[in-house]
């Protein structure tokens, strides 16, 4: 029987059947007798099934990313909070309002809440139409409850969380009063809690809910020069852990991130130091500070539909800092430096 192969020419093939059923031909062409398939063809049909497979992993992305309600941009973006009203706080400086500006960027609405009110005003107005701004002190209760007011009568939801503000005092167990303890603790611990408490309702009818709290690295390791601060971040560290399984009933999932040394006017001042003594960078992994923009990404994540499955989890975002034995620091006590004043940012 003579026969034309689509992809190899004109042959002449004896025709029968393969065991598995398919067609068996040969061709003087390719000088070979009872092949059970020619090369091309065989390259061919790989080929086209390489080919589908990928038309179907495509397919079932953008199937994915529709159902999630993930619109698609350009260049292989999406758009990853679109729709979702996100609470930050602490967003009038630093690392809330890198994380404003980039969940407002990811399509999110915004509502800025900072006791610096005319700093988060002009933070929403730099980001624009997606950015609201409010006064809030997150250490009192009745702020939140005004705050969440403000929030709800602007938008009909709340999506997520991010209890980013902050203080610290940077003193040492002698230097440091009962008052000013107490003090850093309602701010940095407390304030987060009541937080919680006042969107918790919102965030479980939304059920998508995403509280994201900034911790530190000093919730990894204590800083001896910065004693409230650092018992305030394993606080707050401590406060995410015990509310994941009450939080995960409603829906909620909770996660905290840990800054190393990020460039914002928190740590600033104490850099001056560190650079003097030339000791910061060295202690970095990647050999530099961070960017307020290099957190933002990981809470942007943690706020997202990409993260359905986080929570509880603990993300620590600090250029390798907390990965490396601190040798420089025997170098820098040799040096006479004072003690207390050496170790990690005090914000840190
Ligand atoms: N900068 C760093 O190196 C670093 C490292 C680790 C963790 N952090 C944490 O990141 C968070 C942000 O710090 P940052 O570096 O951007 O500092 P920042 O000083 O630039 O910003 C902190 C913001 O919190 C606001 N704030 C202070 N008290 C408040 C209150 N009672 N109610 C509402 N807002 C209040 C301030 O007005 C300010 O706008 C803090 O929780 C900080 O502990 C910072």
């Amino acid at each position: 029987m003579v026969l034309v192969c689509v992809f190899c020419g004109p042959i002449q093939a004896q025709v029968r059947s393969c065991d598995w059923g398919a067609t068996e031909h040969t061709s003087p062409d390719h000088g070979l007798s009872a092949r059970p398939m020619c090369p091309g063809l065989l390259t061919s049909i790989k080929r086209l099934i390489e080919l589908w497979n990928i038309v179907v992993a495509v397919t079932q992305c953008v199937r994915q990313a529709g159902r999630r309600g993930i619109p698609h941009r350009g260049a292989g973006l999406t758009a990853r909070l679109e729709g979702q009203v996100v609470l930050i706080t602490g967003a009038g400086s630093g690392i809330g309002a890198a994380i404003a500006a980039t969940a407002a960027r990811e399509g999110a609405q915004v509502v800025l809440g900072d006791l610096n009110a005319e700093n988060a005003r002009s933070v929403a107005a730099a980001i624009g139409e997606r950015a609201i701004s409010r006064a809030l002190d997150v250490g009192e209760e009745s702020s939140w409850a005004s705050f969440v007011d403000y929030a709800l009568s602007e938008h009909p939801r709340i999506n997520g969380l991010v209890n980013c503000a902050g203080i610290a005092t940077g003193h040492s167990l002698e230097e440091t009063s009962g008052e000013e303890m107490a003090h850093v603790l309602a701010i940095n611990t407390v304030g987060p809690f009541l937080g919680i408490k006042a969107t918790v309702n919102e965030l479980r009818r939304s059920k998508n809910g995403s509280i994201v709290n900034i911790a530190s690295c000093a919730a990894l390791a204590g800083l001896r020069s910065n004693i409230a601060y650092a018992t305030s971040k394993f606080g707050i560290r401590g406060l995410t852990k015990a509310l994941v399984h009450e939080l995960g009933s409603y829906g909620i999932r909770i996660n905290s991130v840990f800054p190393g040394y990020i460039d914002t006017p928190m740590s600033r001042p104490e850099w001056a130091d560190y650079s003097v003594a030339g000791g910061q960078p060295a202690r970095v992994a990647l050999g530099r500070t961070g960017r307020p923009d290099e957190i933002s990404g990981a809470v942007c994540f943690l706020l997202s539909a990409e993260a359905t499955y986080c929570t509880g989890a603990e993300f620590v975002v600090d250029g390798g800092l907390t990965s490396v034995v601190p040798a420089r620091e025997d170098s820098l006590l040799s040096s006479g430096r004072p003690t207390d004043n050496v170790g990690p940012c005090r914000s840190q």
